[in-house]
């Protein structure tokens, strides 16, 4: 089976191309545009991938080495995302699935997440914890099985990407802040300020980051940079408040379920300081990440799950559906 999916919940237009859950090309266009204005701006977002898309399509096909004529079905990203944006590959994808006469199988962006952690290990079995960090959701989630998740906890207000990227703008930093931050903290020394860690009362597995992001705020209308707090100690401090709340989650959610490994999934994965903490903090369990490529927006995840759906269903004629910008895991 030869699938071609295509990704466009946000500001990345992505396709790629997957045979038998091998990954032959995997294309991601990041639109820059919207760095100037500190965040995605949706219309803009729903415009270049209009631009877009024909060209970065194009170009995982030529990248897999195979030919239009060779896919056997077509996968896109149904939701959570935005609106317009989901609806443009959406609409691009019903175009080009009738014009071949192919089935197209409708992705959940989340379930994307988690399994592409399946690319970084194919033998990895079933049950798990993973926690799905991106710009959008912050959850604990126990998987059992495809298509069998139970919700263990998960955020009442920003997202730790959000919190990421609301706290590099507070910063002077720049969007978006993840990476930024990630790659600043490497000079700070994180223990030097006291950022509050929310929700840590016995048992809790929520989360809630706006607090942080609140007294970041306050700390910066009065701070000066000195020899006894630098910058880069407060934006260092910043980061290890976000990664000590996932950590401590987590380490909750494994002690609960009594899991013995646990994924980590969604654009905040691909920090390595995040990932260095868990296992030092949690050393009993095994920890799977995905690739660095395949944590934030992609479209490897999108062809790979639509590989995994056909298999086990195999009835995806039907064009009818359309964007669900909110859709829930379960
Ligand atoms: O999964 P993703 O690409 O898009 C959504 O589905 O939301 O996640 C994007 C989020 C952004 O908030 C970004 O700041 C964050 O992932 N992110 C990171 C890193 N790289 C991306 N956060 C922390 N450290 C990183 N290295
Ligand atoms: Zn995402």
């Amino acid at each position: 089976m030869i699938i071609l999916g295509i990704e466009t919940s946000c500001d990345e237009t992505a396709a790629s191309v997957c045979e038998n859950g091998i990954i032959l090309s995997n294309k991601v266009s990041r639109q820059v545009v919207h760095e100037k204005f500190g965040g995605v701006v949706p219309e803009i977002a729903s415009r270049e991938h209009e631009l877009l898309l024909n060209y970065i399509v194009n170009e995982a096909i030529i990248e897999s080495k195979i030919t239009i004529k060779d896919l056997d079905a077509i996968s896109v990203t149904q939701g959570p995302g935005l609106s317009g944006t989901l609806l443009t590959g959406i609409s691009f994808a019903k175009g080009l699935a009738s014009g071949l006469q192919l089935p197209l199988i409708p992705v959940n962006h989340l379930e994307g997440h988690i399994f592409a952690n399946f690319l970084a290990k194919p033998s990895l079995s079933y049950p798990f914890i993973c926690l799905l960090v991106s710009g959008g959701h912050t959850q604990l989630w126990n998987i059992q099985n495809i298509g069998n998740y139970i919700l263990l906890g998960e955020t009442r207000d920003d997202a730790a990407g959000e919190a990421f990227d609301k706290g590099a703008r507070i910063l002077g930093l720049g969007y978006p802040g993840g990476p930024i931050i990630e790659e600043k903290a490497k000079a700070g020394n994180p223990d030097k300020v006291k950022f509050p860690r929310s929700l840590m009362g016995k048992n809790n597995l929520e989360f809630s980051f706006s607090g942080l992001k609140t007294s970041l705020l306050y700390y910066m209308d009065n701070f000066k940079e000195s020899s006894e707090v630098r910058f880069l100690d407060v934006v260092a401090s910043y980061q290890m408040a976000i990664i000590d709340t996932l950590v401590e989650k987590v380490r909750r959610a494994i002690i609960k379920t009594k899991a013995n490994r646990c994924v980590i999934a969604g654009g905040v994965a691909a920090n390595l300081k995040l990932r260095k903490i868990l296992k030092e903090k949690i050393p009993e369990i095994e920890f799977v990440f995905p690739d660095l490529s395949f944590c934030t927006d992609n479209a490897a995840m999108i062809s790979y799950l639509g590989n995994i759906k056909i298999k086990s269903e195999n009835s995806y004629d039907d064009l009818s559906f359309s964007a669900l910008p909110n859709l829930k895991l379960k």
